[in-house]
């Protein structure tokens, strides 16, 4: 069979409907118990072969990402290729709708959708457990994002179990200006907490309830992240954006991961625009997006 001249793959953003954070380990990580969620917003990563390895975006953000070999991308077709003894010569083109840097693992999303990608045009068709393996060697949010769908992460976030979603939930994403640094929302946590015993992760039994009944408003209020007095700290004004989707009607909102994303969660889509609209109106916030969950997760196009 002729190999394919190009591969596209679609991939979705996350939201963290329960993120609990344990201590810090010796490595410098956390262990969680991290629920994740798949958001309809979604980057589409297409890959070609080339004579060198390189990358390009397209997108309302595409200027703040970078292009080297730090994008997630390049190095996803690095690792796969190593594995496999072959030069990772591929364009990597990404099409950029998931906000940058903004808690909602764009870049993640960006190196899981690269993999499958050069997985296909190089025609290894891996395993779906070595993909998951090299997605957990890019970053602890990668393999969730291959996933989709829902699941709880352990471990830094990577370990995955999928969880059962009985119904579709309906969100509103404040975009902020400027991104926040994963790290240093980390080390903010860290700060706060100093001698405080933080106590062992787990995921509230309630909130896994109200994903698989599809209850919204059970969700809404067991919606939970324990990095969010850190971004605030190192973001104060988030909280006048978190302030007016309430006021706008959203049932509950807060920071998606690191942040500086917020996310509210909203009765259902009609709802979702009128919050949309005021987050707009009030200049809390650079944009907001209306989304749906669950999404699939990467998807060859
Ligand atoms: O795994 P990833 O590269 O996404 O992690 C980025 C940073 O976030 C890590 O370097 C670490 O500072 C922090 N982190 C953490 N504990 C986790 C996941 C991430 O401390 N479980």
């Amino acid at each position: 069979m002729a190999e394919p001249k190009s591969v596209t793959v679609r991939v979705p953003a996350k939201v963290n409907v329960q993120l609990a954070v344990g201590g810090a380990r010796p490595d410098g990580f956390h262990d969680l118990a991290n629920v994740f969620l798949a958001v309809s917003l979604f980057d589409e990563v297409t890959v070609r072969p080339a004579d060198a390895l390189t990358v390009t975006c397209s997108g309302p953000d595409a200027g703040q990402v970078p292009l080297d070999r730090t994008n997630l991308a390049a190095r996803a077709a690095e690792l796969l290729a190593a594995r496999h003894g072959i030069e990772p010569h591929v364009h990597i083109h990404i099409a950029k709708d998931i906000p940058v840097a903004g808690g909602m693992a764009g870049g993640s999303a960006d190196g899981a959708g690269a993999l499958l990608a050069c997985d296909a045009l190089w025609g290894l068709d891996s395993p779906r457990a070595e993909l998951l393996e090299i997605c957990a060697e890019l970053g602890s949010d990668v393999p969730f994002s291959l996933a989709g769908g829902a699941a709880l992460g352990v471990g830094r976030g990577e370990r995955l179990t999928e969880l059962p979603v009985g119904g579709a939930f309906h969100w509103v994403f404040a975009v902020a200006d400027g991104g926040l640094s994963t790290p240093a929302v980390y080390r903010e946590f860290d700060r706060l907490n100093e001698g405080v015993t933080v106590p062992e992760p787990v995921a509230a039994p309630e909130l896994l309830d109200a994903l698989r009944t599809g209850d919204t408003a059970a969700l809404a209020a067991t919606l939970a992240n324990d990095l969010q007095p850190a971004a605030l700290s190192l973001r104060p004004s988030l909280a006048a954006t978190l302030e007016t989707g309430m006021q706008a009607g959203a049932l509950a909102a807060l920071v998606s991961g690191s942040g500086p994303t917020t996310a509210f969660l909203t009765k259902d889509e009609e709802s979702a625009r009128a919050v949309a609209e005021a987050l707009t109106a009030s200049g809390t916030c650079r944009t907001a997006r209306v989304a749906s969950s669950p999404a699939p997760g990467a998807t060859v196009l």
